[in-house]
């Protein structure tokens, strides 16, 4: 078959759909994908290059970061702040934003990533990926601020996620569909592999930490124990699978329908997730299909301002369907 459906000549053709588009955005997301194509390479190899390994440094995370870490973030900085599109970066393993050439020049996008999704997952053969989140910088002020990244994830230009798996996936929106791309590393393109994803109303997965569980809210324990217990009227049990990698676990459940969740609790009140460059970009990508994202209560991700680059949310995010029964166990643990 000959792949007509690369991801470059794709986005031009959906931007040949807006009369006076400058193909800037079809060159924003091809940046991306390079820089997602070298990582994917690096992933790939890592194993015998040493990579696996701790860097020495702590991020601001507060979390040891691997090399294989700092590599994936060296090509997104490098690829990202040579494009001459992004005036501003913000990256997890960045502890700052970071001002590129461009900026001088008024570029108007700004981009935050987690270059490496899944890092606990290095060194056994387990999906890591990167996740981005495209903004335009606020009109008339001049070169990008840090607080242009103080936007709801409503106002997101394109945001998408990679999976280093089995086959290299690349999804992403601009808030007209989901779609899926798979790289062919015979001609180096990313491949059309499936147009407007969109996920099923409801699933029978369920996905969250269970080792968090002594941790977990009152509402958090009532949704779990209602998932699994045998009540076949009501579609229950479900399955529980868990790959530990957030890129993982989003993709499957965007596919196969059911839930995913990285709740508050008491070891992370404000749960352990980004809001910028995880949370954000993947409740805009859950809602492009179909899907429900919250923060753990009835508070929609996307209507979050964030207030900090590295600030932290929860995460509840799935079928429309699975999403709601765990609201009612929240808010109606009676009904539930
Ligand atoms: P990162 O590797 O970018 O720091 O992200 C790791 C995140 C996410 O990928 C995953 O869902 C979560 O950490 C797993 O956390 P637990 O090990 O606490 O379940
Ligand atoms: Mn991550
Ligand atoms: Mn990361």
């Amino acid at each position: 078959m000959i792949p007509t459906h690369t991801l470059s000549r794709f986005i031009r053709a959906q931007e040949r759909l807006h009369p006076g588009s400058t193909g800037e955005l079809s060159e924003l997301l091809s940046s991306i994908a390079l820089g997602v194509k070298l990582i994917s390479q690096i992933v790939t190899t890592a194993g015998f290059k040493g990579l696996y390994g701790y860097s020495g440094r702590t991020n601001i995370q507060d979390e040891q970061t691997r090399l294989l870490d700092e590599e994936a973030d060296q090509v997104l900085v490098e690829i990202l702040g040579s494009s001459g599109h992004f005036g501003l970066l913000v990256s997890e393993e960045q502890d700052s934003v970071i001002a590129t050439d461009a900026r001088q020049e008024n570029a108007k996008y700004i981009v935050a990533f987690d270059p490496l999704d899944g890092s606990s997952n290095i060194g056994s053969n387990i999906p890591v990926g990167t996740i981005f989140a495209i903004y335009k910088k606020l009109d008339g002020r001049g070169p990008a601020k840090v607080d242009d990244f103080f936007q709801p994830g409503t106002q997101l230009v394109a945001a998408g996620y990679s999976v280093y798996g089995a086959k290299t996936t690349f999804v992403y929106s601009t808030g007209e569909g989901v779609h899926d791309f798979t790289l062919d590393p015979s001609i180096g393109e990313f491949v059309l592999t499936e147009k407007s994803i969109k996920i099923p109303e409801r699933g029978n997965i369920f996905s969250i930490n269970e080792g968090n569980s002594p941790y977990w809210e009152e509402g958090t324990k009532n949704y779990v124990s209602l998932v699994k217990t045998l009540d076949k009227s009501r579609g229950y049990p479900y399955s529980s699978r868990y790959v530990g990698s957030l890129v993982a676990d989003f993709d499957r459940t965007i596919r196969k329908g059911g839930i995913f969740l990285y709740p508050a609790s008491t070891k992370h009140p404000k749960g352990r997730l980004r809001l910028l460059y995880e949370c954000i970009p993947l409740s805009f990508i859950m809602e492009q299909a179909g899907g429900m994202a919250v923060d753990g209560t009835e508070k929609r991700v996307l209507d979050i301002v964030p207030e900090d680059i590295h600030e932290r949310c929860a995460l509840v995010v799935g079928s429309r369907h699975d999403v709601k029964e765990y609201l009612s166990s929240v808010y109606d643990p009676k009904k539930a």
